[in-house]
């Protein structure tokens, strides 16, 4: 059955003029792209996002980098959308991704790693819910 997951393609790789390559990938590997914006988001809607890593010593650093600099929001539907879009984006960590993946081909380090996509369906629909209305998932 077709599933929905969220994406977000982060500030680094929108510096470094990857977006419309990440993309492209994304499309290639079969998922419909649902809802697509382009925004900036503040530090406090940084940390409201990412509020389950609320007590790791990255929090700090990651919050400062997700608002560094615009990024592309994303819903992205296919079957089996949330294991098959990590397996597409690789290792967390760009140094363990495999050959081909989103993350070793454009990530720079842990933190500044290219794309997020969600982990699980309850946090696919609190992600999608946080950055779109359902009018906007077309
Ligand atoms: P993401 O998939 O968006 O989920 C949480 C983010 O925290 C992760 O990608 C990285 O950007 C960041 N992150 C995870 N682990 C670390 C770490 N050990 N050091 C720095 N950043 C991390």
């Amino acid at each position: 059955m077709s599933q929905r997951t969220f994406s977000i393609i982060k500030p680094d790789a929108i510096r470094k003029g990857h977006a419309g390559a990440i993309l492209a990938d994304i499309e290639k590997a079969g998922f419909r792209i649902v809802a697509i914006k382009k925004l900036f988001i503040s530090k406090p809607q940084a940390e409201g996002f990412y509020y389950v890593h609320k007590e790791r010593p990255f929090f700090e650093s990651l919050t400062t980098f997700m608002s560094s600099g615009p990024i592309v929001a994303l819903v992205l539907e296919k079957e089996n959308a949330i294991a098959d879009l990590r397996r597409l984006m690789g290792a967390t960590n760009p140094a363990n991704a495999e050959e081909g993946t989103i993350r070793k081909k454009y990530a720079g380090s842990i933190e500044e790693n290219a794309i997020h996509g969600s982990d699980g369906e309850e946090t696919a629909s609190f992600e999608i819910g946080y950055f779109f209305a359902g009018h906007e998932l077309v």
